[in-house]
Parts: structure tokens; C-alpha cells; sequence
């Protein structure tokens, strides 16, 4: 296929498939590419580097079949900008000048200096083989989540590009590049200098430093997969509970794309199993290299819900048969369960929401965001354990941690990292086509976890939103109603009583405001004094009577024993908290409240928090410090947490 051909077809693909012709070119690399001084040279060097293999097999359960983990030991080198010198090593099977890292990684996982932060540029080399060399397979890499700009090569051709980590994006092995039996070189350049149009951009503040929300750790920060393709692919698969009342039979709507990618016509059909219920989802000619989309509904009488308490989880299976031979096959785990917006109120399966929960980063101090499933594991135990019902995160969490939120019954606030972009980026054309297609793809790759309870399209725009931040949630919303008609839309907001009402947030179901009230100042001060939260609260309640309101951040940093007046300490922090949750308690109308956040986490070079005494870069409102400490807010937060009733009965609610 000529290369030409190749990116026609990605970009008419519905999945995350990366687009280069649109948006390669689009925003040049500024300054020279360098090594970050404070990284050493690799002291970790590969002389011998054999091909490998890919193992079949996957880091989280959904998906097609025919997977292969890229994982294990790549090589690194930092892109010095030596012209010519990319399409040399490409061809060049020496592994001079590179070093063996493992993926994930993230090439600054223990840096934390300001040119660290800044970012640069770096190569992911893998060399391997292909499991079967059998003619019939086509052949894709998948990148789980790359941060920021990838440009890909395969046996020193390029296949495209990406920009934008948190979601996945698949590149096609064109044939005619893949060496059968032989070693096939995949390499991978990543930049992750931030952009002020990026998601998280990065702006500068008063002071001409760098801001930004978390740590930018630049590479691989999820794993990477070879996948095999026998004809046809599952491309997007849509799995949707309607459920019009508790007691009520639910339909389940598939909505199912699937890919052919043969060079010739095939007759598809398609089955699936929910449970232990069989239903065809019908069959259609597929022309080579299209699309074909199925769409069916199934009714399941008496469905156990998925809840809170009760996580029940179905098992899906689909199979594509094309001609006489099934090729294909796709599994994934959802669940029942009703979403309703009533008179500001979220109901779920009929019960008023007043969820607890926190607000999570995927840091780690040995990986950065690289990290694995045991920590994850460790992450969530925390959580469950603190008696948290809901976890927000500012961009879509890895799929192991979103399946095991399934499993253990923790709803998820899912936001596209749409982070404080600013008006004059968020009016180009571009930035909200990007912001689109992130809340698309988050929409249509992660829907069928039974825990996202809402679709946030971003956390603090504006606290003052005009035309442009109102033209962007309109968009936004009708995007994601159309596409999921089962959940709400929100959207999180800084919490500042000067904003008042603002029409911009008609289209929004759910509004977050972020509460720092006794903690920061805020603009004029408007903030310092916390005894001002509880009329602020009723304030923007009574501007959004309909909507759904949660506060979507509040917390205080705390490093170390000292006064209870005084900002850091432990003991300030406890009565933060306190405070802030008796106020949340007595709102009847509240939908939940979302502690920022459970682990304390890398941030940027410069960062205080609002803390006399910081420890930059590190973010300390945590509950459990970077190392893995629970502070004293651990065991008061849970203590009220688990004493407080997190889904309520609507009648009872409404007397
Ligand atoms: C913000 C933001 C968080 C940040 C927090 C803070 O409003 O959404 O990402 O960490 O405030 O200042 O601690």
C-alpha cells in the first residue's frame, strides 16, 4: 500500500487511529531538540540486543484477540538532533549509543528538574520478530498511552504520527515494509516539549515560569502491543445498558464497527454473547479496507445491576466470522445500571447519589507515570479501603485501572486532560478539533465500564467563560450525548463566588467545583475565608438549580506536625477537612465531594500549593505521601467516609 493510501484509510478509521496528514505538520517542535543536562549519559548500555518474540497476551482483560505485549526491554537514546543520523541508525542494526530501558517507561521518571519538566526528545527502539509469518495476518502496533508527539518507524520507513498521551493510538505494518522471519525494527521518536496548545498546555505564569498540573514525563507510559489481524478487526465496540427503571427489563444496544482489512470483499457476520444470552448482530458484505457498523439490541429481562455495593459485571463476547472461519474475537466485562439527572440529582439504579471519593495521579517516585498493575493494585486498595465510591482523574485512567474500578464498585469522574486551556488557544479551530477527538476517543474506547458515571470535557477553563469556553461546551456535550446517551456531561470549574451565573453552562448535566475555600486566597482574596464556602455553595446551586453539582476538588497541603492555624501542618490539614466535610453534609442537594487527592504526586519544578514551608515538585495535599505514608488525614477521612450514607433512597431524600 503506498503511503499515500495508508493515511486515507487511518484517518477515515472511527478509533483512535493516529492521523498524520492532519495533524503531523500542524504544530512545528519549538527550539532545538535537546538532552535534558541533568540526564546522564545511558550507563545502562546494549551490546547484544537479540530480536524477541512478542508473547501473546495483554495488561488488561477487554479487547480483540490476537494481542502481542511489545513489553520488556527496549532501547533509548535522547534524540540529539543529529541530522541524518535517524534514517543511519534505523538501517543500522548496532545498538551503539543506545540503552536498554523497559516498557513502560518514562525516560524521566526520577528527574525532577526543571529541564526535565520542560521535555525533550527521544527514541524507543524495538527490535523483534513476528510471531506467525503465515501471508495471511495484517499486522498493527498499538500505543497505549505515549506523551506527547510520536513519529513512528518501522524497518526504517515512517508510518505516521500522534500527538496526545491517556488514550491509544494504532498504526498498520504495511506488508510490504514487514520482514517475515527476519527482525523488524520498530522505533519511535517521542517529544514531549509541551505546547500552549497542548492537553495539559503549557502555559507560563506571572512570573515567566512553566505552570501545568502534573509532572511531564516524556515516553512510553503505558505498554505497547503487536496485534494480529486475521481479515477482519474489531474496530469500535459499543456495548450500552438502557434501563428505564430499577425493577424493569434493560436493553442493551450493540453498536459495533468492525474494519476488513483484506485486499478483498468479505461476507461478515457477526455473534455475541452477553452472559449466558445469544444474540446475532447480523451479516453484511465488507468491501476491502472498509468499514462495516452493526447495530442490535437485546433485552435482559431481571438484570443484576452493577452498583456501588453490588459490582455486577457481564461477561461479552464477540465473534466475527468471515465466510465459513471465525477470525475474530473480542472480549469485554460491563454492566447494568441506570444514570439518571432528576431535579439536580444524579440517581444511579433509582438511589440518590452522595458519593465520597478522591482525585488520583498515576505517579509513582521510581517510575513517574510509567507505572505498573501492582501498583495500581496498591492505589486502589487505598482507595477502597478509605471508603471512597468515586475517583477523579484529570485524563482517562490506564484500562487495568478502569476494569478493576468496575470490579470493585468505584464510579469514575472521566475527564479528557482539557486543562486551563486558555481562550486564545481554545478559539483556534485546531485545538478544539483536538479536544473533540479526545472526548470522543475517551467516549468510544472506554464506554463499556459500567464505573464512568460522567464524561467531564475539562477542568478549569475559565472562571469567567465568554463565547469561545461556551461554543466548546456546547460542541462538547452534544458530542457526547450522541455518541453515549446513558451518561451525563460535566465539567469541572474553580470555585470562585465572583464568578456567579454563568449562561455558558446551560448544555453541562453536571457541574465540579473545585473548593479551596481557607486555602488559597483566590483573586481579591475572595476565597481565604472558609466560613464563606457554605453560601457559596447554595449560591451556584441556585444558579444551576437543574444540574447536577459535586465538588470536585478540595484539599490542603500537609508535610509535617506543627499549629492547626498554620498552612502545611498535619493538624491544619485534618481540620480542613473536617470543616470542608460537615459543610458538604449539611447540602442536602450535593451530589458527592472528591478529596484532591489520595497520593501526593510530582507536579512542577516550582510548586508551593499555597504551602509556606513546600517540598517542590511535589503536590502534598495527598492523603498518603509520595513514598507511600498515610498522613493523619488518612484515618480521619475514612472514618467519615465510611459513616457517611453514599446512596440515599429518592423518596426518602425528598420528604
Ligand atoms: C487545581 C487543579 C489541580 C491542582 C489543584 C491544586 O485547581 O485542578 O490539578 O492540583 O488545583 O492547586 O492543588
Amino acid at each position: 500500500m503506498s503511503r499515500l493510501r495508508l493515511l486515507i484509510v487511518l484517518a477515515a478509521a472511527p478509533l483512535a487511529l493516529a492521523t498524520p496528514a492532519a495533524w503531523g505538520q500542524a504544530t512545528p517542535p519549538t527550539g532545538p531538540v535537546q538532552q535534558p543536562a541533568s540526564t546522564p549519559a545511558p550507563t545502562n548500555p546494549a551490546p547484544g540486543y537479540p530480536a524477541q518474540t512478542p508473547k501473546p497476551g495483554a495488561l488488561y482483560r477487554s479487547g480483540p484477540s490476537g494481542r502481542y505485549l511489545l513489553g520488556g526491554t527496549w532501547l533509548f537514546r535522547f534524540d540529539t538532533g543529529d541530522k541524518g543520523v535517524e534514517e543511519g541508525w534505523q538501517r543500522n542494526a548496532s545498538t551503539a549509543g543506545w540503552s536498554r530501558v523497559t516498557v513502560p517507561n518514562a525516560w524521566n521518571a526520577t528527574d525532577s528538574s526543571a529541564q526535565s519538566f520542560a521535555g525533550g526528545a527521544g527514541f524507543y527502539r524495538k527490535d523483534f520478530k513476528l510471531p506467525t509469518n503465515s501471508k495471511r495476518y495484517a499486522w498493527v502496533v498499538r500505543f497505549e498511552s505515549v506523551n506527547y508527539r510520536s513519529k513512528v518507524w518501522l524497518n526504517g520507513r515512517p508510518l505516521g504520527t500522534n500527538r496526545g498521551a491517556y488514550l491509544p493510538f494504532e498504526l498498520r505494518l504495511p506488508a510490504g515494509l514487514l520482514r517475515r522471519g527476519l527482525t523488524n525494527r520498530l522505533v519511535i521518536r517521542v517529544d514531549n516539549r509541551r505546547h500552549p496548545t497542548d492537553f495539559p498546555p503549557s502555559n507560563l505564569n506571572a512570573k515567566g515560569q512553566p505552570t501545568g498540573g502534573w509532572w511531564n514525563y516524556g515516553g512510553l507510559l503505558r505498554e505497547a502491543y503487536l496485534r494480529r489481524i486475521d481479515r477482519i478487526d474489531f474496530s469500535t465496540v459499543q456495548v450500552q445498558p438502557f434501563l428505564p427503571c430499577t425493577a424493569c427489563t434493560a436493553t442493551v444496544r450493540f453498536r459495533v464497527t468492525v474494519r476488513n482489512y483484506s485486499d478483498h470483499p468479505q461476507r461478515v457476520r457477526l455473534t455475541t454473547t452477553f452472559g449466558t444470552r445469544r444474540l446475532s448482530l447480523g451479516t453484511a458484505a465488507v468491501g476491502p479496507k472498509r468499514f462495516a457498523t452493526f447495530v442490535r439490541s437485546l433485552r435482559v429481562p431481571h438484570p443484576r445491576l452493577w452498583s456501588v455495593d453490588a459490582p455486577n459485571l457481564y461477561n461479552v463476547r464477540l465473534a466475527a466470522t468471515a465466510g465459513k472461519q471465525q477470525v475474530a474475537r473480542y472480549f469485554l466485562r460491563t454492566g447494568i445500571r441506570s444514570i439518571k439527572l432528576i431535579d439536580g440529582h444524579i440517581l444511579l439504579n433509582g438511589k440518590l447519589l452522595n458519593v465520597r471519593g478522591v482525585g488520583y495521579h498515576e505517579d509513582d517516585p521510581k517510575l513517574g507515570f510509567a507505572i505498573n498493575n501492582q501498583i495500581r493494585d496498591q492505589q486502589l486498595r487505598w482507595i477502597k479501603d478509605l471508603g471512597a465510591t468515586i475517583i477523579r482523574s484529570h485524563y482517562p485512567l490506564a484500562p487495568y485501572t478502569m476494569e478493576r474500578a468496575d470490579q470493585l464498585g468505584i464510579l469514575l469522574w472521566s475527564e479528557i486532560p482539557v486543562y486551563a486551556v486558555r481562550t486564545k488557544y481554545l478559539k483556534q479551530r485546531l485545538v478544539r478539533e483536538l479536544a473533540a477527538k479526545e472526548l470522543r476517543d475517551n467516549i468510544l474506547i472506554n464506554g463499556n465500564h459500567p464505573s464512568i458515571l460522567v464524561w467531564s470535557i475539562g477542568n478549569e477553563l475559565s472562571a469567567r467563560p465568554g463565547p469561545v469556553q461556551g461554543y466548546y461546551i456546547q460542541r462538547a456535550v452534544k458530542t457526547a450525548h450522541e455518541l453515549d446517551p446513558t451518561r451525563p456531561v460535566g465539567l469541572a470549574v474553580a470555585g470562585y463566588p465572583a464568578a456567579g451565573c454563568q449562561s455558558e453552562y446551560a448544555p453541562l448535566d453536571v457541574i465540579g467545583i473545585n473548593d479551596y475555600f481557607g486555602w488559597y486566597p483566590g483573586p481579591n482574596g475572595q476565597i481565604a475565608d472558609r466560613t464563606l464556602l457554605p453560601d457559596y455553595l447554595n449560591s451556584v446551586h441556585a444558579c444551576y438549580p437543574k444540574k447536577a453539582i459535586f465538588v470536585s476538588e478540595f484539599g490542603a497541603e500537609a508535610n509535617r506536625d506543627g499549629p492547626v492555624e498554620e498552612k502545611g501542618t498535619y493538624e491544619f490539614q485534618n481540620d480542613f477537612i473536617s470543616y470542608h466535610l460537615n459543610v458538604y453534609n449539611s447540602l442536602p442537594w450535593l451530589n458527592g465531594a472528591i478529596y484532591w487527592a489520595i497520593q501526593e504526586f510530582r507536579v512542577r519544578p516550582d510548586w508551593d500549593g499555597g504551602d509556606p514551608h513546600p517540598n517542590p515538585p511535589i503536590h502534598e495535599k495527598g492523603l498518603i505521601s509520595f513514598s507511600g505514608v498515610p498522613k493523619p488525614a488518612y484515618a480521619l477521612m475514612q472514618k467519615a467516609y465510611l459513616a457517611t450514607q453514599q446512596l440515599k433512597a429518592f423518596r426518602a431524600a425528598r420528604k
